[in-house]
């Protein structure tokens, strides 16, 4: 279906042309003054100026051919040269009838489906995952929906960290802690046990251990990077412990991330891409693109135009160690001959983008990627506390992303069973989902590339700009429904939503006719803030029309009585699809 405001430039259009103007200058948007009209052309003002005219006069020949067509009901010329448009209520209401019955409400897809991989989450074995990786991973999961909705193929990559020097930290605090360990005896050559020799909270506590004793004992330090050698190439024990740190990691990662509602279609790691290293220093060595520079390999990608200095892409140590970096261009290369994407999308803290800007111009000029397959960062901003500064924990610590998860259900948890309106059973099931909504929602309300608050109080507050406001607007409508349902009454299928009757009837259905406008301005900005900020419109829209507005009564004639529910039905679907988009779901009651 065409976007309403699209509609609208056509009719515009058309009638600047009828009076000789160019068409472009029946450009339509919606109003800034919504208490004026619905939307507003300005064209006549930049019409003035290429044809020598007075505005007024150009805005008023346009008004009066539009002031014939049915489908408004007011149009004005208002000095110095606006067009003010407002729809009738008919043509409104056939435009959301049309929504009702397209699929997707008749929102437009994308022309030119393209193959996606988004890189997001980006966990690390061994390594808490923190709250970082909870913005990467709900952002992510959003936008891979987003693209998806808008007929895209699209492949999510978790991309887990599983080759840095974290891995030989723990497994030489390991050998610290338990030096007979079959894993650290060089003689044995039988088969390692199959279950690992720490449970996962051990593991938890092992690399913070670890990392500090590293920070103190240099030759502790040396040991880790010299298992870390060892471990990436091929050192049978230490390849076993990090095996057992991947299923005692992932397992449980798998499980945080269920909670999460963010799944992926790949669980992909960084030693994947170990094997395409090689191959792809030859080829960057034999091809001239790379060279020595202090015994290092690098690559140069200087341009002229740069602003700020960009260090050349480092793909060798002098030592012949690999780096993230080395890790990075052969996932690309990995992902170009596996996928062969027209985008490679990477979700992480905005304080990485130097180094992808390195990154994606190697890749570029050393052609490892193709022409036409685009690489694209999207950086986020940090999650503060009410201080302003990063969010910690109270002794100071990162945060873990379970506490964080916990913190904001057990905040609804109580605020429900203040209501008690439920059994502690439900209300804890209720509050696993509506605090989702807060968490994410509170994370999603904002520009990605935004610092933002985390304020519980705020986030889970049934009231306001929130998750479980659109929630809770979602389930008053399920139960009008249901209560429509006992009065024993039905809607027959050859009816319609009628004309409105109040304004906040017009109000509520002129938001709805702007979902395929916030989705696909979603889609092209990658901003699911766009349908945090609808949805919050409509549930306002809709909230002030049912105070007053009786939506089931038996002095309405079937044909409004069922004009009223299909309207509601519309409203609710709609935030359904949209609360889909951001990753969260809704209870049956809260
Ligand atoms: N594991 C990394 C981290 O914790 C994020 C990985 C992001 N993706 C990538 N392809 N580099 O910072």
């Amino acid at each position: 279906m065409k976007k309403i405001v699209d509609l609208i430039s056509e009719d515009v259009k058309q009638a600047f042309a009828s009076k000789g103007y160019e068409e472009k200058y029946g450009f339509v948007t919606l109003s800034n003054r919504p208490d004026l009209c619905q939307f507003q052309c300005n064209g006549a003002l930049q019409a003035a100026k290429a044809y020598k005219k007075a505005p007024i006069i150009i805005a008023q020949e346009i008004a009066d051919i539009l002031k014939e067509n049915a489908r408004y009901k007011e149009i004005t010329a208002i000095a110095p040269g606006f067009i003010n448009i407002t729809l009738s209520d008919e043509f409104l209401a056939g435009y959301l009838n049309g929504m009702r019955k397209e699929k997707d409400f008749g929102c437009e897809k994308e022309p030119n489906p393209m193959k996606i991989i988004i890189d997001y989450g980006g966990p690390n074995i061994a390594k808490p995952l923190h709250v970082g990786h909870m913005r990467s991973a709900v952002i992510g999961e959003s936008l891979k929906r987003i693209f998806r909705f808008m007929g895209n193929e699209v492949i999510g990559d978790v991309h887990l960290g599983d080759w840095g020097t974290q891995m030989g930290l723990v497994i030489a605090e390991l050998k610290r802690r338990k030096p007979d360990l079959v894993y650290f005896d060089d003689n044995y050559t039988g088969e390692y046990p199959e279950e690992a020799p720490f449970t996962l909270s051990e593991l938890e506590e092992i690399y913070p251990a670890a990392s500090a004793y590293s920070k103190e004992n240099p030759e502790f330090r040396e040991e880790a990077k010299k298992i870390t050698y060892l471990m990436q190439n091929g050192h049978r024990g230490y390849m076993a412990l990090w095996k057992h740190m991947q299923d005692v990691s992932v397992t449980d990662l798998k499980r945080i991330y269920e909670r999460l509602n963010v799944s992926f279609e790949l669980w992909k790691k960084e030693s994947d891409a170990q094997p395409y290293i090689p191959d792809m220093v030859k080829y960057l060595k034999e091809n001239g693109y790379a060279r020595i520079s202090d015994g290092a390999l690098v690559v140069d990608v200087k341009e002229e135009t740069d602003t700020k200095e960009i260090p050349p892409c480092m793909i060798l140590k002098s030592d012949g160690a690999t780096l993230y970096n080395t890790t990075d261009l052969a996932t690309i290369v990995e992902r170009m001959e596996l996928f062969n994407p027209d985008q490679i999308i990477y979700i992480t803290d905005k304080r990485q983008d130097l180094y992808f800007e390195t990154i994606f111009r190697c890749a570029r000029k050393t052609k490892l990627v193709n022409e036409n397959t685009k690489l694209k960062f999207i950086g986020f901003g940090t999650m503060n506390g009410k201080d302003g500064k990063p969010f910690k924990t109270r002794d100071g610590g990162v945060l873990r992303l379970e506490y964080l998860i916990d913190m904001v259900t057990d905040e609804v948890y109580r605020k429900i069973m203040e209501n008690r309106t439920m059994d502690e059973e439900e209300a804890r099931k209720v509050a696993e989902k509506v605090g989702l909504a807060a968490l994410k929602y509170g994370d999603l309300s904002n520009q990605i590339s935004k610092d933002y608050i985390f304020d519980v109080d705020r986030f889970t507050s049934f009231e306001g700009n929130t998750g479980p406001y659109i929630l809770y607007t979602i389930v008053r409508i399920k139960s009008i429904l249901e209560k429509f349902k006992e009065t024993g009454k039905t809607v027959n299928p050859g009816l319609e939503i009628l004309e409105a009757q109040s304004d906040t009837e017009r109000d509520l259905m002129l938001q709805i006719t702007k979902f395929s406008d916030t989705i696909q301005g979603a889609y092209e900005e990658m901003a699911p803030h766009r349908i945090c900020q609808y949805i919050y419109e409509l549930s306002d829209k809709f909230s002030s029309f049912y105070h007053e507005t009786k939506i089931i009564s038996d002095e309405y004639d079937e044909k409004r009585q069922a004009s009223l529910i299909l309207l509601i039905t519309l409203v609710q679907g709609i935030l359904l699809t949209c609360i889909d988009l951001l990753g969260f779901t809704a209870p049956d009651r809260m």
